[in-house]
């Protein structure tokens, strides 16, 4: 039995119909509801926010993964909690202070998750990692579902599990962007632990069936 996990990008769902949406992927087997939020200034873009995630939350039953494209996230980091987000991640770009901001992240009852732009080194995190329950590694450009898979993801994602082995950390790795049925496999057999799927998801003719596809490729 894998432990790898398929998260669903809500950013790709229909938001005319987001509860049909939710209960999709309750009923698939996906394992964690992935949650964009985009302030229009760390990222050009601006997805949704509080009264949208406390509508998703009353119908998800699974994991919420907050993946926070914000500037200085440490002002909403209660707020998350109190919305039922259970993984809280920040981009290691928004925070001056990362040390403290995890603490604090974990201080609210969540796991704390670091995202990398494709141009942030995961080197970086050498001094943190074990205070670290999730790296994201941002496949993409943060900003927009559908873009296509950086290439030198592989390279990161093993130099980071590289990394976690070293320290002797837990630190799980998720890939965020341009995640389909034709990297799956690679990313995971690099080290990879949760896979974030949008556009690859919500934009295919059964939603349900290529939840399950990516699960059976990544067990
Ligand atoms: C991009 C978001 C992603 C996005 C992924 O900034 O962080 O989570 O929804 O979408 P796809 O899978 O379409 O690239
Ligand atoms: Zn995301």
């Amino acid at each position: 039995m894998s432990t790898k996990r398929i998260a669903p990008s809500i950013l790709a769902a229909d938001f005319a119909n987001l509860q049909r949406d939710i209960e999709m992927v309750n009923q698939s087997e996906a394992d964690w509801f992935h949650i964009d939020i985009m302030d229009g200034v760390f990222v050009p873009n601006i997805s949704f926010g509080m009264p949208v995630l406390k509508a998703i939350n009353k119908h998800a039953t699974k994991t919420i993964d907050v993946h926070l494209m914000i500037v200085d996230p440490d002002r909403y980091i209660q707020t998350f909690a109190d919305l039922g987000a259970n993984v809280l991640t920040v981009h290691y770009e928004a925070c001056t202070h990362l040390h403290r901001t995890l603490q604090a992240i974990k201080a609210a009852g969540m796991k704390a998750g670091v995202a990398l732009n494709p141009h942030t080194n995961v080197n970086l995190l050498e001094d943190v990692i074990n205070d670290i329950d999730l790296v994201c590694i941002m496949s993409v450009n943060p900003g927009f579902g559908g873009q296509s898979f950086i290439e030198n993801t592989y390279t990161k994602v093993k130099k980071l599990k590289a990394l976690i082995t070293e320290k002797g950390a837990t630190t799980e790795i998720e890939i965020d962007g341009g995640v389909n049925d034709k990297n799956a496999k690679a990313l995971v057999d690099a080290g990879a632990d949760v896979l974030v799927a949008g556009s690859f998801v919500f934009k295919s003719e059964n939603p349900t069936e290529t939840i399950q596809n990516l699960k059976n490729i990544v067990s």
